[in-house]
């Protein structure tokens, strides 16, 4: 199983879980030699300066920012929802760096995030069993039964809305809208008027202060591109294999092997079997890569996958994404975080503080609460404080917009509440109020 003898094609000798009945086998390859033949969406050397990066969060010294959808939507696709997406990890990222005096380092959960896993492949709607849907890249989520056929033309819509989101992305990060000058443009209105957006304006308004000083110092500020542009990467889950594997190309200058569908990829709790497919594809690509850890991973099955992922111990490689639960959370991460050091592979741990924590509201709504998800992040730095290693960052699921899918929070959103504007496709996302409120949560952590 050594990474000489991969290819992207390795894993279909291998089982691989959650992948689509596609109806019509000679349609899918027909659209996978299509995307093959289409250019990159990222470059290798890009991959490269994100496993960089992360191996400064590895040594402690960055926090890592991941954000985004549950699941990006062929629907909901405009200018206005990514730049709204891109402001509220901006802001966030403002804050924690502010706040905590640690540089952010912000991935999104974006251009890309079109595949979800799935717990059962059946779902009720009403009093009809549907299939299960899986995601724009497979089937629609339309309640009727030939919506949710899965339709391999779904992987070619997928690649050019990554493409597009990818370009608006480069051009909002590069182009001036990331601009620190830009700080009190990020603060949407609905978000202004809250407490949390009044207590984001007074750092925005320190921070227009701090740049004046540097300014009257004589510092030339227009020279400093740092100030004028953000570094901003894309990742998603790499569920559907055949779609990764044709965008998966060799890279000229080392001959590595790069999915360039993404900077990072990550393997679902559903997906990251030892002997599996997906992670036989994550280890053979030299992307950085995620995986993630629910509360009933054993230590010896943690190390495994660390091996499996990262043999050569390159800090950076690989982030352990941990989603325990809130309750679960105690017990169950500080055996890994010992098991993991004393094998000395240098993982970037991040805490996904979302899907542990999912339940259905009377209502039958999916949501999660403000509080879970704090509490859950509170045991996530208590337990690397306990074993003296560094909680390296957050994985989570918000929005630009004034959703009211998760419970809780300043704005104390009831179940009542939910059905007001409920608009995700998949899991409940923070909305822009509840991201900004938990980036100060966390940032009070990260000094305490
Ligand atoms: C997700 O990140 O949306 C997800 C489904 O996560 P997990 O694989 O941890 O359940
Ligand atoms: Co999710």
């Amino acid at each position: 199983m050594s990474r000489a003898q991969w290819s992207p094609q390795r894993w279909r000798d291998l089982p691989a879980a959650q992948q689509p009945e596609w109806p019509d086998a000679d349609a899918l390859e027909r659209v996978l030699k299509e995307l093959g033949d289409l250019p990159p969406l990222v470059f290798a050397g890009e991959a490269r300066t994100l496993t960089a990066s992360l191996a400064e969060v590895a040594a402690g010294k960055a926090f890592l920012l991941q954000a985004g959808d549950c699941a990006e939507s062929f629907a909901e696709f405009s200018a206005d929802d990514i730049r709204d997406k891109l402001k509220v990890i901006l802001q966030m990222a403002v804050v924690l760096t502010y706040g905590a005096g640690v540089p952010a380092l912000k991935v999104g959960r974006i251009a890309g995030q079109f595949a979800k896993p799935r717990s059962s492949p059946t779902e009720r709607v009403g009093d009809v069993e549907l299939p299960a849907f899986r995601g724009h890249m497979v089937n629609d989520d339309a309640p009727d039964a030939t919506a949710r056929i899965p339709d391999p033309s779904r992987l070619v819509a997928a690649y050019h809305q990554a493409a597009s989101t990818l370009n608006l992305v480069r051009a909002f990060t590069k182009g001036g809208f990331a601009d620190l000058a830009q700080v009190h443009i990020w603060n949407q209105q609905f978000v202004a008027s809250s407490d949390e957006g009044r207590r984001y304006e007074q750092i925005a308004g320190e921070i227009d202060r701090a740049l004046r000083f540097m300014a009257a110092c004589g510092i030339d500020l227009k020279a400093e591109q740092s100030l004028h542009q953000v570094d901003f990467y894309t990742s998603h889950d790499a569920l559907i294999l055949g779609y990764e594997e044709a965008l998966t190309r060799m890279d000229s200058l080392t001959g590595d092997w790069y999915d360039c569908s993404a900077h990072m990829l990550w393997v679902g709790e559903r997906t990251r079997q030892l002997g599996g497919a997906h992670i036989d594809f994550l280890s053979g690509i030299h992307n950085p890569v995620g995986c993630k850890i629910g509360a009933s991973t054993t230590p010896t099955e943690v190390v495994a996958l660390c091996e499996r992922l990262n043999p050569e111990r390159t800090p950076g490689r690989l982030t352990l994404i941990t989603r325990m639960g809130a309750t679960a959370i105690a017990d169950a991460l500080p055996p890994l975080l010992e098991a993991v050091t004393a094998a000395h592979h240098p993982v970037v741990w991040a805490c996904d503080p979302m899907h542990g924590n999912t339940f259905v509201s009377d209502g039958g709504r999916k949501t999660r609460r403000f509080d879970d998800i704090l509490t859950e992040l509170k045991g996530f730095f208590a337990a690397h404080h306990a074993a003296g290693t560094w909680p390296g960052g957050v994985h989570l699921e918000l929005t630009g917009d004034d959703v009211t899918e998760c419970l809780g929070g300043f704005g104390d959103i009831l179940e009542g509440q939910l059905h007001e504007r409920y608009t995700t496709t998949c899991d409940p996302r923070l909305n822009a109020r509840q991201a900004i409120d938990l980036a100060f949560r966390v940032a009070e952590l990260l000094r305490a």
